[in-house]
């Protein structure tokens, strides 16, 4: 199973990945992509021999059109697997298209609560005591995919973005890496009688 990635940010959820299953189990992370050039998640994945490249949204007419050039770049290193960790464009109806239940995403919130951007701080803001983490495929809408897996945490005096934050890593990391390697070995499933449900067996 080759897998690419798209990072936008830090990049721990990909450590966790090249340090949790590449090269492990015939799963391979070969591209490594992002909208960011600055992204130190593109210096963690040259640290790990990984190949990478940057797609700014600056010099491509549109949206389309970038992940156009997306598509093409990870279709020629076969992956079979795109992984959002952290990536904060939307992607197209045309690149997921190209990978039909193939593009699973990591989120700090408890869909369908909290989609999109600053979740984690739009939580503390509605004053919620539980906090969590959904790992799930990506569909057309913004965090409307199945859910793969979530973990709820109840954290009832939270006042930080950071405190939180360092609750959710480790579980998404775990989640992240347990759901890529159920990915690779066929073992994640559509229920057939209601394809909203993810089997993980
Ligand atoms: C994570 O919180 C993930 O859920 C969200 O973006 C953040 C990325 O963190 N989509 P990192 O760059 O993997 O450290």
């Amino acid at each position: 199973m080759r897998v690419g990635v798209l990072a936008s940010g830090t990049g721990s959820n990909l450590q966790a990945l090249i340090d949790g299953v590449h090269g492990r189990d015939g799963i391979e992370l070969v591209a490594v992509g992002s909208d960011r050039p600055e992204a130190p998640a593109l210096e963690r994945a040259r640290r790990a021999g990984i190949e990478v490249g940057v797609f700014p949204r600056s010099e491509y007419a549109d949206r389309d059109a970038r992940d156009a050039a997306l598509v093409t770049w990870l279709r020629e290193r076969g992956v079979g697997l795109v992984v959002l960790a952290g990536y904060t464009q939307l992607v197209s109806g045309e690149f997921l298209d190209a990978f039909p239940e193939q593009v699973i995403n990591v989120h700090p919130a408890l869909l369908p609560a909290f989609p999109g951007l600053h979740v984690v701080q739009a939580g503390l803001d509605y004053g919620v005591k539980v906090f969590g983490v959904t790992v799930h495929f990506v569909d057309s809408g913004v965090d409307t995919g199945p859910v793969i897996f979530q973990r709820a945490v109840e954290l009832p005096d939270a006042r930080t973005v950071d405190e939180v934050l360092d609750v959710l890593h480790p579980i998404e990391h775990e989640l992240l890496v347990t759901a890529v390697r159920l990915f690779a070995a066929g073992r994640l499933r559509f229920d057939p009688a209601n394809p909203r449900r993810v089997l993980a067996r």
